[in-house]
């Protein structure tokens, strides 16, 4: 089956073509337009502007997912579109936009949760990952941790009581004089500073542990982050300047993301003793960190737990993970009718979700249901 899908949640809009056939995927193309540089003006995403550039940009980029797939519009089966959650006018425009598209294609229209897309990334290169397992999603808006024993059975054990992961590398990243989105360049800082570590300097800094002191699995990323702001203010006032020599920027990246890791390790190791799981997934921007990975991966190393993380580029938001959800969505029955709508939050994306399955559990999965 040829699934055509688009991701347009935050700021970047993106489509792609992928051929999935018993749960086997191909990634036929894999368009992504970047909105960082227009966004990275103001240092951080403004929504307006965000749906503007979507606008701008949707038609091309699904052209050139296409164009770059080698097929014509009608060896589509499928349309998958993120519909929640996210920034709503960014999520109107590519749900307007797959609408038309499967309507005049004459297909199904399958609305894929965004968070849950992160997680199907992981099936685009480990294809015998199957429930039940346990996932992290880290990103820009979400520190979340599921039980997934569905490819459509997601129960969240655990997530942030306050600002997301990627929130928190993006603040400390401004702090430091990085530009937005701080993450991928913090991760670079902290690396500058562990080989540093290697050669035998010991870091000064220490800082709050996000992993909530309780029996939770709930993590809390606002006191971590104040502290590290505190600290970038007195090292300033301390040594009577704006900017801090590089070192010293070096040592407190490398201390946070030892925290941010060795913190969200904790949740995990007893996340994955309660639930017995033998996968974890991570996925989600900040999944893509370096650091990160190395921990995690140990920590399953040693349990002898799967891991599963996408490459990097599959971490960030594309579409080729909407296509994987969506082919399970379509599996499971799951189609959306002419009327879809966006949805901002995880409560309406769970709400709307829930509705649609209930319409269509009698439906084949294959049989187009323009209007329920
Ligand atoms: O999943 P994503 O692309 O968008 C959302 O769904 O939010 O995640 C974006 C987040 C940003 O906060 C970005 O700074 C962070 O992921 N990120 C990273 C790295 N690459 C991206 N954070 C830490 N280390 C990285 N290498
Ligand atoms: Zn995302």
């Amino acid at each position: 089956m040829i699934i055509f899908a688009m991701e347009s949640s935050c700021d970047e809009t993106a489509a792609a073509v992928v051929s999935a056939e018993n749960d086997r995927f191909r990634v036929l193309s894999d368009i992504v337009s970047s909105q960082v540089p227009i966004h990275a003006l103001y240092g951080g995403v403004v929504p307006e502007i965000a749906s503007r550039a979507h606008c701008e940009a949707v038609t091309n980029v699904a052209r050139q997912a296409a164009d770059q797939a080698g097929i014509s519009l009608s060896d589509i089966d499928a349309v998958a579109v993120t519909f929640a959650p996210g920034l709503i006018g960014s999520l109107l425009v590519g749900v307007s936009f797959a609408k038309s598209l499967a309507y005049v294609l004459n297909v199904p229209l399958v609305p894929v949760d965004h968070i849950r897309g992160h997680v199907a990334a992981a099936y685009i290169e480990h294809a015998d990952i199957k429930p039940p397992y346990l996932a992290l999603v880290v990103s820009g808006g979400h520190t979340s941790l599921y039980h997934v024993t569905g490819h459509n059975r997601f129960e969240e054990i655990g997530g942030s009581r306050d600002d997301a992961c990627g929130e928190a590398f993006d603040k400390v990243g401004r702090v430091l004089g990085l530009p937005y989105p701080g993450g991928a360049a913090m991760d670079r800082l902290a690396a500058e500073w562990y080989e540093e570590e290697a050669k035998g300097r010991k870091n000064g800094y220490s800082f709050p542990s996000p992993a909530v002191a309780d029996d939770s699995f709930d993590f809390s990323f606002s006191g971590l982050k104040t502290a590290v702001i505190n600290t970038v203010h007195n090292e300033k006032q301390k040594r009577k300047t704006d900017v801090l020599p590089d070192d010293v920027r070096r040592e407190i990246a490398g201390a946070f993301t030892r925290t941010v890791a060795e913190g969200i390790g904790k949740k995990l190791i007893a996340a994955l003793q309660a639930t017995g799981a033998d996968t974890l997934v991570m996925a989600g921007g900040v999944a893509a960190n370096s650091h990160l990975r190395r921990t995690v991966g140990e920590i399953c190393r040693r349990r002898k737990v799967r891991f599963a993380v996408p490459s990097l580029r599959l971490c960030g938001d594309n579409a080729v993970m909407i296509a994987a959800a969506g082919y399970y969505s379509l599996l499971d029955g799951v189609r959306a009718d002419s009327s879809l709508n966006a949805c901002a939050s995880d409560e309406g994306s769970a709400q709307v979700l829930a509705s649609l399955k209930k319409h269509t559990e009698n439906c084949s999965p294959y049989e187009n249901h323009s209007d329920l």
